[in-house]
């Protein structure tokens, strides 16, 4: 359980369900971390304590992203590995552009895109002085498709994500810096708690997938863990869909 030791990662939503689930399996092999969330510390974690330092705070704010990436060099010296997982759907605000209010429109651009391009701006400087590495970012499936019931501050935030992470394979391939991105499919997790202990639901969900169940955030974490890892090392500005197969299906 080795793989990453030696290597340094940032991973935002560790507090969340895949960003806890991408950290403990990074620690698990052998990797040191900056974790970073809006929500306090999951207890989850005690377990690697002295191999990653927790920052709870805002990735919106750019004076919040430039110094918990200075940790990284800080604490451990260099940064090898971003994992940008945080991202929000508001399901009961998230709406129509003809019925949204544009200040959540706003919010969830915040959240879910210009953090990205917080991260990546504030990694890359780490990275080059490290010799490279890897990032993954976290979309969703639903921006591949329209839906009689949008939600489309998130769908066109996420497919933002696509093409930035696009652009950041192809500006920082030259330096070692591979860019990619997973689309998830349907995972229990916090965000999905609305379904939380409605086996019906989750049932009626699982049956639609051709794979037969919802996803896990462990199906989630066993990708990116494969795309940052050398195993990955000629895959850059590609898209990975995690979905069970939903996505393939008419
Ligand atoms: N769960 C699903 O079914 C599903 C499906 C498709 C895509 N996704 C995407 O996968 C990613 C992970 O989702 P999840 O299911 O683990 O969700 P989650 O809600 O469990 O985790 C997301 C985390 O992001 C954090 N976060 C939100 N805003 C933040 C901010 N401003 N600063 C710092 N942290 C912030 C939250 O506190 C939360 O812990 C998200 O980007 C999500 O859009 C999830």
């Amino acid at each position: 359980m080795s793989e990453f030791k030696g290597k340094v990662a940032f991973i935002t939503g560790a507090g969340g369900g895949m960003g806890l689930a991408i950290s403990r399996q990074f620690l698990n092999h052998g990797g040191q971390a900056i974790l970073i969330d809006v929500k306090d510390e999951p207890a989850e974690l005690a377990e690697f304590s002295g191999n990653y330092v927790y920052v709870q705070g805002d990735l919106t704010d750019e004076a919040t992203v430039e110094k918990a990436m200075g940790l990284s060099e800080s604490t451990y010296g260099r940064l090898d590995y971003l994992v940008n997982v945080a991202g929000v759907l508001w399901f009961d605000r998230d709406k129509s552009v003809l019925d949204i209010d544009m200040d959540v429109w706003d919010q969830v651009f915040n959240i879910n895109l210009r953090s990205m391009a917080l991260t990546i701006r504030h990694a890359v400087p780490v990275m080059r002085k490290s010799n490279g590495g890897a990032m993954v970012h976290f979309s969703t499936i639903q921006c591949l498709r329209g839906d009689s019931s949008p939600q489309d501050a998130y769908s066109a935030s996420k497919a933002g994500v696509g093409a930035l992470s696009k652009s950041a394979a192809m500006q920082f391939a030259a330096d070692g810096i591979r860019s990619n991105v997973i689309y998830p499919g349907v995972a229990m997790t916090p965000m999905q708690a609305r379904w939380e202990g409605n086996d019906e639901i989750q049932e009626a969900v699982g049956n639609a997938i051709p794979l037969g169940r919802m996803g896990v955030a462990d199906d989630m974490a066993n990708a990116c863990l494969f795309l940052l890892s050398d195993k990955a090392s000629y895959i850059t500005g590609t898209d990975l869909i995690v979905d069970g197969g939903i996505s393939a299906k008419l």
